[in-house]
């Protein structure tokens, strides 16, 4: 089926998606994915997250093909995964990439370039601009036998972008990276989807997932518990309202302490802490009654730490009630399981 990028078709959609291991005669099947639906928009960068073994790396192997899956479609720019053509869009990284050792970086870079059907002086141009912006030209005629870890999480992204793909699939891009390395990881990621392409990576550094996504889905156990733009998913809770106010006399500040869960004078100005939104718009009239000027009122929403950590623990409460089918479910190969919960 030919088609062309379109502005309208996402650049990955995934339907039903489910997996069923089966790793051997006496050993247990293995239910990883559950019927998992997923739309990526174009241009967005969207965080894959889950525990060890939610799933991630199941999904994101079947997507380039690596592997069957027992049932359920997927799409990349409206190209079914199951054809040939739907490949040429994607740059993948997998899960701690390997390479051949004997082969030295710019080598390395070469043969995927080939295997890319890539033309021999752009092979090289990309090759020789990749290695210098990934901090690897130093090293790029050294045997990759030499190379540590985080100097091939670095090729292995150059690796998934050489022939510039509108869609790159990450599995860990910043797993067992420094500081400094995963900054410059954050920082090619954003330049990618400033150039125009998608990016879909999983990680457990929840923290550089917060600071670059548009979106998230929280996979647990093989389902889909949480998915949506991040500003709304974390926007939904307000953990606690700081406020700070001056000028607030004695019984004012006493009548609107009485409502905080702390509440403290840092010389200048009255601070307080509040358990919600009601409480704060409360303790707001007591010290303008008495006064007061307000001159801060902070709402301190969920982390996506704090927020993951609830979805999953949700999804474990909701699954031991027996809520969900459970993951020693017979298999069901030609219809997929159920959707995931607590979408956005
Ligand atoms: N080839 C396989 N044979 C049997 N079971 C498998 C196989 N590959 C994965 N699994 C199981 O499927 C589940 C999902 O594994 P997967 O590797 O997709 O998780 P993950 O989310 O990538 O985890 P991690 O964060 O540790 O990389 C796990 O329970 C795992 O043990
Ligand atoms: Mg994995």
């Amino acid at each position: 089926m030919a088609e062309t990028i379109t502005q309208g078709v996402p650049a990955l959609r995934i339907e039903g998606l489910r997996m069923v291991y089966h790793p051997g005669l006496f050993q247990r099947r293995k239910l990883a994915l559950h019927g998992l639906d997923l739309e990526v928009p174009k241009g967005s960068i969207y965080g894959f997250l889950g525990q060890n073994g939610a799933g991630k790396t199941t999904t994101l192997k079947t997507l380039v093909g690596l592997q069957m899956p027992t049932a359920g479609r997927a799409w990349i720019f409206g190209t079914d995964i199951r054809e040939s053509a739907s490949r040429a869009k994607v740059g993948f990284m997998p899960e701690n990439p390997y390479f051949y050792e004997y082969l030295t970086a710019r080598e390395t870079l070469d043969f995927y370039g080939r295997l890319a059907g890539m033309p021999r002086a752009e092979r090289r141009r990309r090759g020789e601009y990749l290695l210098e912006r990934f901090g690897l030209g130093h090293a790029k005629d050294g045997s990759m036998r030499d190379f540590s870890k985080g100097m091939r999480q670095r090729l292995g992204l150059a690796q998934a972008i050489l022939n510039q793909p509108p869609l790159v699939l990450l599995d860990e891009p910043m797993s067992g990276l420094d500081p400094l390395g995963r900054r410059d990881i954050r920082n090619e990621i954003l330049a990618l989807r400033d150039a125009g392409c998608t990016v879909f990576f999983s990680s457990h550094i929840l923290s550089d997932v917060a600071d670059i996504c548009d979106r998230v889905c929280i996979l647990h156990e093989g389902r889909k518990v949480a998915e949506g733009r991040l500003p709304k998913l974390l926007g939904q809770r307000v953990l606690e309202v700081q406020m700070s106010a001056s000028g607030v006399p004695k019984e004012g500040l006493h009548e609107a302490a009485k409502l905080a869960r702390r509440a403290w004078h840092d010389g200048e100005l009255y601070h307080l802490l509040l358990e919600s939104e009601d409480l704060a718009l409360k303790a707001k009239e007591a010290i303008e009654r008495g006064g007061g000027t307000l001159r801060r009122l902070v709402p301190h929403h969920e982390s996506l730490e704090e927020y993951f950590i609830r979805v999953t623990r949700e999804g474990d409460v909701a699954r031991l009630a027996g809520a969900e089918e459970g993951s020693a479910a017979p298999e069901a190969a030609s219809a997929p399981g159920p959707r995931g919960g607590l979408g956005a």
